[in-house]
């Protein structure tokens, strides 16, 4: 299993005291000696954490792949056609969330026009696009016709099932499409909301080959060091 660690959070920490410090580039550089597979981080469109200066000097500054989430809107897809992540991961942004909410809907015309619009642009710059999308049949097949190379599916609402029957229900859904997506050839990561025990059932799903997670590793890096938090989620995930 992949590892790719979000470090939107370590901003989080700087702009609640709009200090320099501290320095999510130097939390990429950790986590990448921590042994992660890809660093993620997204440049909000209300940029309420990481920054344009944050994915810049990322990308200058690790050798494991740069996982860019990022909205369809058109000046982000400029941005990121320049800096060249090796990965963009189209999420769906709304601006007063807390935080990325749910799956791309791929069944609205509207989302479907612009998101095949950005997976053309990006994959035209040589970018690999994933779309991020709940665990859902349809959502799958409309994604496979958008061009996009992978699919990240939302671990959201397993996350936040309240009773053994939910996150049950939860869970059987996420595996069910990630067999699916298999069969559609698709590289199959899944995030959001993982922490260091609902991870390990969404581990053992075999179709899934990457997890992209954040907010839990950061809180425990508080208390242990960033290093050691990635090397546990390493050892619940691997
Ligand atoms: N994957 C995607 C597409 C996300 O939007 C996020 C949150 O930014 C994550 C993974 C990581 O979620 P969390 O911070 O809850 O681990």
């Amino acid at each position: 299993m992949k590892l790719g660690v979000n470090i939107d959070h370590i901003a989080t920490l700087r702009e609640a005291r709009g200090t320099v410090y501290p320095d999510p580039v130097v939390g990429a550089l950790l986590c990448e000696y921590a042994g992660c597979n890809s660093i993620v981080a997204h440049l909000r469109e209300d940029r309420r954490h990481i920054k344009e200066r944050d994915i810049l000097f990322i990308k200058k500054a690790i050798k494991v792949p740069f996982n860019m989430e990022m909205s369809v809107n058109k000046d982000i897809v400029d941005f990121a056609l320049n800096i060249k992540p090796e990965q963009s991961t189209l999420v769906p942004e709304r601006r007063r969330e807390l935080t990325t909410e749910g799956g791309i809907d791929l069944m609205n015309r509207n989302n479907y026009k612009k998101v095949e619009k950005a997976v053309e642009s990006l994959k035209q710059g040589g970018i690999v696009v994933s779309l991020f999308i709940d665990p859902n049949k349809k959502q799958i097949e409309k994604a496979k016709k958008t061009g996009a190379d992978l699919i990240e599916f939302n671990t959201g609402k397993y996350s936040e099932a309240k009773s053994v029957a939910g996150v049950k229900r939860e869970l059987i859904k996420i595996k069910q499409a990630a067999r699916f997506a298999k069969t559609l050839g698709f590289f199959v990561a899944a995030g959001h909301g993982l922490d260091y025990e609902n991870v390990k059932d969404i581990a053992k799903i075999k179709e899934i080959e990457e997890l992209n997670i954040g907010h839990s590793i950061i809180c425990r890096s508080v208390f242990v060091g960033l290093v050691a938090a990635v090397e546990e989620m390493f050892g619940l995930v691997s």
